[in-house]
């Protein structure tokens, strides 16, 4: 009788195991998924007055050397040097992301992609290689006019050899790319061209599609990385060396919204002055860098939205060793 039950449980245990392998198996020889994007038709000018708008958005709003450049994660308060060549480690449960080197060079960097993997990868997620990129770039809905500036500057730049690791993913991290990571779906087709002027219109784009505002402003579920909260209500939690800060609310709450008492001019004040806290993960940096214009423009866009009742600290330090709260 007994004998007869442990056979049992090691039939069901070995079956588990085969099944497991087979899964693991099966993983490990799809995780590499394909998959195809339409054509956005962008190609790069050389038009000194589209690579200069370019410019102005990688190295201003949309920051892309915050990751993309050596070193600047570390310090994000500070102007960038050596040029767009990758390597920011970003280390989750899943495994070690590496920001690729995106500078014109043929061997490690962009060199030989062609425009249109380049625009697929910014507009739909879908890598040189057809394979899903992981989700850490929110310009899925750039306009075709700021996506063609954007790959412009990026072929101006200079080439820089810098060899970067390939990802370095963990069986989760294969049945994540596996099973959850896809091409991006727009909900409407991105626009062609925005008119840059100071409407909130345009300034809900470069919150949303350029800057990221949403995307940090917006609280978060920690593992999952989902969107939980009340859009720009602020409350998202980004842990540091030294501490942790939190995303203030944008919204115009009276009592508990940062931009609630700024006039326009505060606003473009705020950001002249630049971080508060030196090792903000905010790109403050990068946002010194925009114009008057767009500052006003994401001010009335700010200004618009429903209030949302949310008080954030900013900064808690760590605790020293034995320290209570
Ligand atoms: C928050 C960090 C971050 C910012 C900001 C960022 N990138 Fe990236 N980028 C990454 C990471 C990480 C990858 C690799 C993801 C992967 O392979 O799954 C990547 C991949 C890419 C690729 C894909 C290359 C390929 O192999 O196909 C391109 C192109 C690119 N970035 C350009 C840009 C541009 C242009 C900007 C600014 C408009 C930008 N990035 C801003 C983190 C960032
Ligand atoms: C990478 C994440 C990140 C991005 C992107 C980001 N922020 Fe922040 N922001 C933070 C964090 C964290 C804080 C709190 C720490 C600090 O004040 O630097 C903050 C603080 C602020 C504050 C309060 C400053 C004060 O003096 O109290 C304002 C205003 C603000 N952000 C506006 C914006 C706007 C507008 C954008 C888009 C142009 C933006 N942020 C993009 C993370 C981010």
């Amino acid at each position: 009788m007994m004998k007869r039950f442990f056979k049992w449980v090691l039939r069901v245990f070995l079956g588990i195991a085969t099944l497991i392998l087979l899964l693991i198996l099966y993983i490990q020889l799809t995780y590499k998924r394909k998959f195809d994007a339409l054509p956005t038709g962008i190609k790069a000018s050389t038009d000194s007055a589209v690579i200069a708008r370019g410019e102005y958005l990688v190295m201003g709003p949309a920051h892309c050397w915050a990751c993309h450049t050596p070193g600047a994660h570390e310090n994000l308060q500070e102007a960038p040097s050596g040029g767009m060549s990758g390597g920011l480690e970003i280390k989750l449960p899943f495994g070690t992301l590496y920001a690729p080197n995106i500078t014109n060079d043929a061997a490690t960097g962009i060199g030989t992609y062609t425009d249109e993997m380049l625009a697929r990868a910014i507009r739909f997620n879908v890598k040189h290689d057809r394979t899903a990129l992981v989700p850490f770039m929110t310009y899925n809905g750039m306009s075709d006019e700021d996506l063609t500036a954007v790959i412009s500057y990026l072929r101006s730049t200079k080439p820089v050899v810098h060899e970067v690791p390939q990802h370095d993913l963990n069986v989760l991290g294969k049945g994540v790319m596996r099973f959850l990571m896809k091409s991006y779906e727009h909900a409407t087709p991105p626009p062609a061209a925005l008119r840059p002027d100071t409407s909130a219109e345009y300034g809900k784009y470069l919150a949303i599609n350029v800057a990221n505002c949403h995307g940090c402003h917006t609280n978060r579920d920690k593992s999952s990385g989902q969107f939980i909260g009340t859009p720009f209500a602020g409350g998202y939690e980004m842990p540091t060396k030294s501490g942790t800060f939190t995303s203030a609310n944008l919204t115009p709450h009276p009592a508990t919204g940062v931009l609630a008492k700024w006039s326009a001019g505060d606003f473009v004040q705020r950001f002249r002055a630049g971080a508060a806290y030196p090792e903000s993960p905010m790109p403050w940096k990068a946002f010194q860098e925009m114009t008057d214009n767009d500052l006003k423009a994401l001010y009335y866009f700010l200004r618009s939205i429903e209030p949302a009742e949310q008080r954030v600290t900013a900064f808690r330090p760590k605790l020293a060793e034995g320290e209570k709260e």
